[in-house]
């Protein structure tokens, strides 16, 4: 696979081309993601859960962020790398340029955080210091105690704007990729069709630039449950390769997300 820049992402936007990406923790799986090219892998605080086995993301450190992206980037020295950034890692500007920095240098292209309005300004920060930003709207997991649990976001009228005039907000801001989480597929095809910037939709349906999926979700190993928005392709294929292999490609012809798999 050859380098994955944020060209491509962009590129793949404006030429309508679906990419597919994945979660990645460590070298052994970014390094067969590599191999079926996938083109981009977030190595994201979901390793709370699936790594880790803890209830939500929140005790993930920045340390252990620095850790998994080393791992992710040592077996795949091609793909585009989206680490995040851990509760409470970014708070304050100060503390998020500090800790961003410690993930581009443990080999991340772009660091991503959860928020709406209230980052402006560290977006801001950040990209004029050379750190690009991935934002994080609809279902953020690190919000998890303000929503009394995992729920679909934008599902009002009000919910969905607010949602809406985030994403503009953080694009004005620097912002250079969004993820969109949990969200009816109307409201994240309207975002996606309205921003500049690539759009990856995770429960988000079938419209957004990109999709990503937990790898513990697609090999149908996670330890606590399979959330509805996401398909076990190892049960349909019968290897890791050929799962990878399978939803990268069903990404690409429109077939994944379908409506069963979205809200
Ligand atoms: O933490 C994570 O793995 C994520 C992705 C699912 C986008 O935020």
């Amino acid at each position: 696979m050859k380098k994955i820049t944020i060209s491509d992402l962009n590129n793949w936007k404006a030429l309508g081309e679906k990419f597919a990406s994945i979660t990645a923790y460590d070298a052994s799986f970014s390094k067969i993601f590599e191999e079926q090219n996938m083109p981009v892998l977030i190595v994201g605080d979901s390793l709370g859960s699936v790594i880790q086995g803890k209830p939500t993301t929140l005790n993930v450190s920045i340390d252990d962020l620095v850790y998994h992206t080393k791992c992710v980037r040592a077996g795949s020295p091609n793909a585009f790398i989206i680490s995040d950034l851990p509760f409470m890692s970014y708070h304050n500007p100060h503390t998020a340029c500090e800790s961003a920095a410690k993930l581009m240098k443990a080999g991340a292209n772009m660091v991503k955080i959860e928020g709406g309005s209230w980052l402006i300004n560290t977006v801001k920060i950040l990209t004029e210091r050379a750190i690009p930003v991935c934002a994080h709207l609809g279902l953020m997991p690190q919000a998890v105690n303000i929503y009394g649990g995992y729920k679909v976001q934008g599902k009002t009228e009000e919910q969905a704007t607010k949602i809406l005039e985030n994403a503009q907000q953080l694009q004005r801001a620097g912002a250079q990729a969004l993820v969109l989480e949990c969200i009816p597929a109307k409201l994240a095809q309207q975002i996606t069709l309205e921003l500049n910037i690539p759009v990856i939709g995770i429960g988000a349906g079938k419209d957004t630039d990109g999709q990503v999926l937990v790898m513990h979700d697609i090999l149908g190993v996670s330890a606590n449950y399979i959330p509805r928005f996401s398909r076990n392709f190892l049960a349909e294929t019968g290897s890791i390769e050929a799962a990878v292999k399978k939803y990268i490609e069903e990404v690409k012809q429109k077939t994944f997300p379908d409506e069963k798999h979205s809200f």
